[in-house]
């Protein structure tokens, strides 16, 4: 017997059983994001490799271990995606998206990094983006939150979520502050973990973001980023924090949120669920004021986020929303003549209503196993079509799943019987 093939390690079907869930809760996200202006834009899943180490930076974990790299048969060297902002970026560069002034994106697809799987951390995911550019103000950062919210509202997961918030402020704020954290750690240089030795002259500010325990007492100690700020950067910090108070959308200043790529400033943000274990961290962003002109397009100011869609629906485990609508009816039909009625009423009630759910039965059998089969779909009622239905023009219709008696109905009953059980909605 030949070896079973295994999917890649870290990345995952998503089963039929899981699929509802799925689509139930894009619709929801999707819907809440057209009302609110955003527009979709499709994206390529491999992009050449230059783009992502010029926009998430060359010393951040993404590009420096987590790429997935090939050359491809022209000896060009691509990745597929870890994210999706570089790529939005350059479309719209390349495309003139930009020339508008202001412009709302999202986009849903894979992304992928080869990091250490483990619960909630895959190397191929899902992130549902969101990308605003052009507007340079903290109206706009706070506006994202207050998506946020809405989304974990409809989705009934609002009180798992907390919002953590902090200002990377400007490049030159940042490259002063950088100085000072490199002389603090490198006073306390033999108390650093190897990880963070090897950050100290490459990516400082990431010492910050280090889970091990006992570097803790040590970062506490560190001089804060928001100290460094000034005046402009600390007037956006606080117009966006007012904004959420107005709204009622409770926060906590973390001092420590640094992120993991290297575009963001001013405000960043990540909601986080203690729910999850170690990848609490279910949606994050921030703004980009530089990206697009360090891309080569004109400066735009640009602020997004993008959510985890494994870690949002691993929150909604259980939820009502991973049901799978049955059937309304499931066609039983035994004999010649009947397989050949069961295919006319089968079409023409789908036609007439087309949001009814109905199951054909396909592959013969018995009356019998044919409603073993339809019981297990889970169908409201049976269309039950056997030869002499067939010969006189008619159908029965038996409830599974509601009350009543079976009944014999012709072809214009049964169309007032569909519309009476109001199982149409929209009809
Ligand atoms: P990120 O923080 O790298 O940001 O990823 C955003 C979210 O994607 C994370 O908070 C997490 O929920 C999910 N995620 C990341 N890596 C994994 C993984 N290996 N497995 C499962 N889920 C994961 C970005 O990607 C930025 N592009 C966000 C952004 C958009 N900033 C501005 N615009």
């Amino acid at each position: 017997m030949s070896s079973k093939l295994q999917a890649v390690r870290g990345m995952h079907d998503i089963l039929p059983d899981q699929t509802p869930l799925w689509r139930n809760v894009e619709r929801i996200l999707t819907a809440e994001l057209e009302g609110s202006g955003f527009s979709e834009i499709r994206l390529p899943i491999v992009e050449r490799t230059e783009l992502f180490r010029r926009s998430i930076g060359e010393v951040t974990d993404i590009v420096e271990k987590e790429m997935y790299t090939f050359q491809d048969k022209s000896g060009e060297s691509l990745t597929l995606r870890p994210e999706g902002t570089a790529g939005c970026v350059r479309a719209c560069i390349e495309h003139g998206l930009l020339r508008a002034g202001q412009l709302r994106l999202w986009y849903l697809g894979p992304m992928f990094r080869h990091e250490r799987p483990q619960k909630g951390r895959y190397r191929q995911f899902h992130q549902l983006g969101v990308e605003a550019y052009g507007m340079p103000g903290p109206d706009i950062d706070a506006e994202l939150i207050l998506l946020n919210r809405r989304w974990w509202r409809r989705l009934g997961v609002e009180t798992e979520l907390e919002l953590q918030i902090n200002s990377l402020g400007t490049l030159e704020e940042r490259r002063a502050y950088r100085d000072d954290l490199v002389a603090y750690f490198t006073t306390y240089r033999d108390l650093l973990d190897p990880d963070s030795q090897r950050r100290l002259h490459t990516n400082p500010l990431r010492i910050l973001d280090s889970k091990n325990p006992e570097m803790q007492g040590l970062i506490e100690g560190a001089p804060k980023l928001l100290d460094y700020l000034g005046e402009d950067s600390r007037a956006h910090f606080r117009r966006f924090t007012e904004l959420l108070e107005t709204a009622g959308v409770p926060y906590r200043v973390n001092p420590r949120l640094v992120r993991g790529l290297d575009y963001y400033c001013l405000t960043v943000f990540e909601w986080v669920t203690e729910s999850l274990g170690a990848q609490g961290t279910v949606c994050a962003g921030g703004r980009y004021d530089t990206l697009v002109e360090q891309l080569g397009g004109r400066p735009t100011p640009a602020v997004g986020f993008a959510l985890g869609m494994e870690r949002l629906i691993a929150l909604l485990e259980g939820s009502h929303l991973a049901r799978r609508e049955p059937p309304h009816f499931y066609l039983i039909r035994v004999g010649a003549e009947a397989e050949r009625a069961g295919v006319r009423v089968a079409e023409r009630l789908r036609e007439r209503f087309p949001a009814l759910r109905l199951q054909l039965h396909c592959g013969g059998g018995s009356f019998k196993s044919q409603f073993k089969k339809a019981d297990r779909s889970g169908a409201l009622y049976a269309l039950i079509i056997g030869d002499e239905e067939a010969a006189r023009g008619q159908v029965a219709v038996k409830p599974l799943r509601r009350p009543g008696e079976q009944q014999t109905l012709t072809w214009e009953e049964l169309l007032r019987f569909v519309q009476s059980q109001r199982l149409l909605q929209g009809e």
